[in-house]
């Protein structure tokens, strides 16, 4: 039976920033009645480039916020969140709401359809470093060769540039990596880089299948709130957008990562 009261509570989604709205837009798109709570720690960004004990401390503290506000559900919506704090954050969390990461899912799915296949990855530098996504693959057994090239400046260039052909020239840099050569897709493993996918699949001239994780995402949300009788199916969707640090410059990129305008609100969980 359906916990009435439970499926009405908010699903929280955080990041390091304004990026994790691409997750959101495509959790949006697939559960247009759950009430979202979306936390991006602009304060903090990038999360890229930080120890793994740093984006710990922070990840535990957002998901204390977000257990305060009754959410039922964690989304984990950064790459480089989910490959540091998962485990303390789930461990942290406990019992009080599910926690998702963006990396599970994307597991899964290269279990079940790329087995033997040879899969690059592009991420942060934490992401990368953390090799997370081979030590799941090989748990597994999956037979998938995966390669990986940490493309350090890229998210930066598209929240300053959005998707302009200036990108193209990091790209072909980044992407000309030994690492990234005779692949038959690539993994996506960045909030930010759903915004240039179709510039990346240019650069491979088509040859190269683009794995967007935010889709893949959305649809485990949906699948693990149903198999948990979870679901909202009566709210009208209601939608709150905090971040740690407000400027301009992130109220406009919100509409470029969440593809329509939103409303940012300060929340000031470190001051
Ligand atoms: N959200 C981060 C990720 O997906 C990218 C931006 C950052 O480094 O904080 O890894």
């Amino acid at each position: 039976m359906k916990n009435q009261q439970r499926a009405f509570q908010p699903i929280g989604i955080f990041d390091s920033g304004i990026g994790g709205l691409t997750v959101a837009h495509a959790v949006v798109a697939h559960l247009p009645k759950e009430n979202i709570i979306y936390f991006g720690d602009t304060a903090h960004l990038p999360y890229g480039d930080k120890s793994a004990a740093a984006i710990q401390a922070y990840s535990v503290k957002i998901a204390h916020m977000l257990l305060q506000q009754q959410c039922k559900l964690i989304l984990i919506a950064c790459h480089s969140a989910s490959a540091a704090a998962f485990e303390l954050v789930k461990e942290y969390v406990a019992s009080k709401a599910i926690v998702m990461n963006v990396i599970d899912p994307l597991i899964q799915l290269l279990h079940k359809h790329y087995t033997h296949k040879r899969i690059g990855l592009i991420g942060t530098k934490q992401t990368v470093n953390s090799n997370i996504y081979k030590k799941k693959i090989d748990y597994l057994n999956t037979k998938i060769t995966l390669t990986t090239h940490a493309t350090n400046l890229l998210a930066a260039a598209i929240e300053e540039f959005g998707n302009h052909k200036i990108i193209d020239s990091l790209l072909a840099e980044y992407l000309s990596s030994p690492h990234l050569q005779q692949i038959d897709a690539l993994i996506l493993a960045c909030t930010h880089y759903p915004i240039i996918k179709e510039r990346i699949t240019a650069y491979y001239k088509n040859t190269v299948e683009i794995i967007d994780s935010s889709e893949i995402v959305a649809k485990a949300v949906k699948h693990r709130l149903e198999e948990d009788n979870l679901l909202n199916t009566d709210s009208t969707g209601s939608k709150l957008f905090y971040v740690s640090d407000y400027t301009e410059s992130f109220a406009t990129g919100a509409k470029l990562f969440f593809n329509q305008e939103i409303e940012l609100e300060h929340y000031p969980l470190w001051d």
